[in-house]
C-alpha cells in the first residue's frame, strides 16, 4: 500500500502561507502526487463553525476554552480528513496544526508546554505532520510589506510585540526539532520562497 505523508506549512500571520501551500500543491500535483490541501482552524464542516467562533472570541476568552476549542476542531479534522487522505496514500498539505497550538496558546498565552503537547496528541490521535515549512520573517517587516499593500485585518490588530513573540515560539520548535521543522526566509518573492520549499521538498524525496 502507498503511503501518505502529512506535511504542514507554519509561521507568524500574514507570512505568505496560503500562497506558498497553493504553489506546493501545484507542484506536488504537476509530480503526480494525489494531494488534499485543508486548512486549521477548519477542514470539516463542524471544524469549520468552531473556526468561526473561535477566531471571533474577543481576545479576552480564557486560553483553557481557546485550546479546546482548537483541539476540538482538530480531532474533527483528522478522523474526518487527514488520516482518510494519508490512509488513502495520499498528500495532505495542511495550513497550520500542532506547531501553532504549541506557539500561541502554549508560548504566548502561557499554558504549560507539556498540557499543550499531551492535549495535541490526545486531540490528533498520535497523528502528526512528517515534514513542517515554517515561513519565518521578521513581524516588523511583514508589517511594513503589508502597509505598502494596504492590507488590514488580525496581524495588525494583535500588534508587533504579540508577532515578535509568535516568532520566536516557532524559531524554538524549529530549533528543537530541525529534521521536521525547515525554515524558509518568508519575505523573498513568492517565486524565491517556493524555489526553497521545492528544495526542501525534493531533499525529502518529492
Ligand atoms: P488564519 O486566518 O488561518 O490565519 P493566517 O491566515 O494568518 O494564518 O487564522 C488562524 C489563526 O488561529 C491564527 O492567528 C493562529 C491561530 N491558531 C491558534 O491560535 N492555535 C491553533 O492551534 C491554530 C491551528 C491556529
Amino acid at each position: 500500500m502507498k503511503k501518505g505523508c502529512f506535511i504542514t506549512m507554519e509561521g507568524v500571520d500574514g507570512s505568505g502561507k496560503t500562497t506558498q501551500l497553493q504553489l506546493t500543491a501545484r507542484y506536488l500535483l504537476d509530480r503526480g502526487y494525489e494531494v488534499v490541501t485543508t486548512r486549521e482552524p477548519g477542514g470539516t464542516k463542524l471544524a469549520e463553525r468552531i473556526r468561526n467562533v473561535v477566531l471571533d472570541a474577543d481576545a479576552a476568552v480564557n486560553p483553557r476554552t481557546e485550546v479546546l476549542l482548537y483541539l476540538a476542531a482538530r480531532a474533527e479534522h483528522v478522523e474526518k480528513v487527514i488520516r482518510p487522505a494519508l490512509e488513502a496514500g495520499k498528500i495532505v498539505l495542511c495550513d497550520r496544526f500542532d506547531d501553532s497550538t504549541m506557539v500561541y496558546q502554549g508560548f504566548v498565552r502561557g499554558i504549560e508546554t507539556d498540557k499543550v503537547k499531551a492535549l495535541c496528541k490526545f486531540a490528533a490521535d498520535n497523528v502528526q505532520p512528517e515534514l513542517t515549512i515554517l515561513l519565518d520573517a521578521a513581524p516588523e517587516a511583514l508589517l511594513q510589506r503589508r502597509a505598502d499593500r494596504g492590507v488590514q485585518d488580525r496581524f495588525e490588530q494583535e500588534g508587533l510585540d504579540f508577532q515578535k513573540k509568535v516568532r520566536d515560539g516557532f524559531l524554538l520548535l524549529a530549533n528543537a526539532e530541525p529534521a521536521r521543522v525547515k525554515k524558509v526566509h518568508a519575505l523573498q518573492p513568492a517565486e524565491a520562497v517556493q524555489a526553497e520549499i521545492r528544495k526542501i521538498l525534493v531533499d525529502a524525496g518529492f
